[in-house]
């Protein structure tokens, strides 16, 4: 079940109800004081609302909900001054950690795992029709996949039926044609699998691939040999991945399997062609 909470921050700070309260208490307390002083702080007040507005920009909380015993919200923020950054995310509430984001204007650049985008393009990945996402969360690659290669059939791939309406509805309602989702364990899906992909990307829990060889057996099958296969390790410290990269080099070929380390995730690209170093990634094996 998901539940509507309509908060609004500006820059970082939140203009949830109490706080609200308490500044129309301060404001209520200098009326009293003395009409003069209650109207020096409200022009103080508004230019400051004014200020931060325009050049920190605002988030507004569209929505709260559950996903698999987690709360999680979507939010817009909205920076008047540079309608490029404009985007929308879906975040665990209490955590700076990022589920899903796109940008709300047509750019470039993708908002999250721009990466793929570097990946798709340096590795000339042609012909490009069918992609399989494995944890679908807002659908914010397969926003991207869609928007950008209007020819690609996408299946994603998510566990919670919650996450799989909320993408519906706030993230990729004009893409319903190329993008379809399955309610179901990544872990069963490809195991049942006939199609084969030209780009794969894999952003579950770590710990189900990493634990789990025949996963990764299963999404070699699953793929043809020019394929760009792309496994989000979130924060794994690398030394305890070294048995499943070892093994994911005897798979995929020592040379085709790479590890990037793209802010504080590890991303593993399997790709024959020799990529190039990516502007935001760091090549650690
Ligand atoms: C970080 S989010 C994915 C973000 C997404 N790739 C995007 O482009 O916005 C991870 C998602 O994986 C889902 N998930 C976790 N384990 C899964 C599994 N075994 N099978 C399918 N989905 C899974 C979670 O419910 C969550 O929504």
């Amino acid at each position: 079940m998901t539940k509507s909470h309509f908060t609004i921050w500006i820059n970082k700070i939140n203009l949830g109800p109490k706080r609200l309260i308490l500044i129309i208490g301060y404001t209520a307390l200098a009326a009293y004081i003395s009409l003069t002083v209650f109207m020096i702080l409200i022009i103080i007040l508004l230019i400051a609302i004014i200020y931060f507005v325009i050049f920190y920009g605002i988030f507004i909380r569209k929505k709260v909900f559950k996903s698999i015993n987690k709360y999680y919200e979507i939010r817009d923020y909205i920076l008047p001054i540079n309608s490029n950054k404009n985007y929308r995310e879906i975040k665990p509430i209490g955590s700076n950690a990022i589920t899903s984001k796109i940008f709300i204007k047509n750019t470039k650049k993708w908002a999250f795992f721009d990466i793929i985008r570097q990946a798709i393009i340096t590795s000339k990945l042609k012909p490009f029709r069918q992609a399989l996402i494995l944890g679908g969360g807002g659908a914010s690659v397969p926003y991207c996949l869609a928007k950008d290669y209007p020819k690609c059939k996408i299946d994603v791939v998510e566990i919670s039926m919650t996450m799989i309406n909320i993408a519906k509805t706030y993230f990729v309602k004009q893409f319903s044609n190329q993008i379809k989702f399955h309610h179901l364990n990544a872990n069963k899906f490809i195991h049942h699998l006939k199609t084969k992909y030209d780009l794969i990307f894999i952003d579950i829990y770590p710990d189900l691939l990493t634990q789990n060889q025949k996963f990764i057996h299963q999404i070699k099958k699953a793929s043809k040999s020019s394929s760009l296969i792309i496994i989000n390790l979130t924060n794994s410290n690398k030394k305890n991945l070294t048995p499943w990269i070892k093994y994911c080099q005897s798979i995929f070929g020592l040379n085709n399997f790479n590890l990037y380390l793209c802010g504080k995730n590890i991303i593993a690209i399997v790709c024959k062609q020799n990529l190039l170093n990516f502007p935001s990634a760091l090549k650690i094996i």
